[in-house]
C-alpha cells in the first residue's frame, strides 16, 4: 500500500447521517489535540499492544531519515489505554491528512472507565503499508528516534510526550517505557559528557 493513505480512509466509511463519531488515540492522537471534539474520556481497546513500529517520513523525520512512531499490533490478551474523543465525522477531514503515512482508520470497541462501551476508529498503520520498519530491538528503536527530526519536531519529543501523557492515564506501556528510559540515558551521556 502506498504511504499515502488519504484517499483510501475517505473510501472506507460513510459517514452520511452520522452526527458523532468515537476516536481511540493511543499515539500522538492524545496529547496532540488539534481537532475539535465533542467529549473527551480515557478509554482502552482489547487485543492489541502498542509498538514503535511504524516510520515516520513526514513528521518525526524524513523520507532519507524516517523516525519511529507507534502502531498497534495484534496481540490476544493485550490491553492498550488511550483517550477517547467523539468528534464530528468532518474532522477526519484534518485526521486522515494527518495521518495519512501509512494509517488507516479500523472499527474497534472501545471500553471506558466506568466498563461502558462504544464502536469507535483508531488510525492504524499495518505491516503492508510502505512506511512500516517493524520489529528491531529496543537498542536500536531508541537510537533512531534520538536521532531523527522532522516538521513536526525531534522525534525524541514525540516519544517522551506519549510516555508522559501514559504515566499521566495510568497505562503500563512496557515497550515505551523501555525506550523512553534509554533515549533519556542517552541524553543525560551525552551531556555529562559534552
Ligand atoms: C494515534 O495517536 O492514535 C495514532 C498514531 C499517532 O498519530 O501517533
Amino acid at each position: 500500500m502506498s504511504t499515502n493513505t488519504v484517499e483510501h480512509n475517505r473510501r472506507r466509511y460513510d459517514f452520511s447521517g452520522i452526527e458523532s463519531v468515537w476516536l481511540f488515540g493511543y499515539g500522538s492522537l492524545i496529547y496532540k489535540v488539534d481537532f475539535p471534539y465533542l467529549e473527551q474520556r480515557p478509554a482502552m481497546i482489547r487485543g492489541w499492544q502498542r509498538r514503535f513500529w511504524q516510520g515516520s517520513h513526514d513528521h518525526r523525520g524524513t523520507p532519507e531519515a524516517p523516525g519511529r512512531v507507534a502502531t498497534l499490533v495484534e496481540k490476544p490478551g493485550a490491553v492498550c489505554k488511550g483517550m477517547a474523543f467523539r468528534v464530528s465525522p468532518s474532522v477526519f477531514e484534518h485526521l486522515d491528512v494527518r495521518e495519512k503515512n501509512g494509517y488507516l482508520r479500523f472499527s474497534t470497541t472501545l471500553t471506558f472507565d466506568d466498563g461502558s462501551h462504544a464502536e469507535g476508529l483508531v488510525y492504524i498503520a499495518t505491516e503492508d503499508n510502505e512506511a512500516y520498519l517493524g520489529h528491531a530491538p529496543d537498542a536500536q528503536i531508541a537510537r533512531q528516534i534520538a536521532s531523527a527530526a522532522g516538521p513536526s519536531g525531534p522525534n525524541a519529543d514525540y516519544l517522551l510526550r506519549l510516555a508522559e501523557s501514559l504515566r499521566a492515564l495510568g497505562d503500563d506501556c512496557p515497550h515505551t517505557f523501555a525506550i523512553e528510559s534509554l533515549v533519556r540515558s542517552a541524553d543525560s551521556g551525552d551531556r555529562s559528557s559534552g
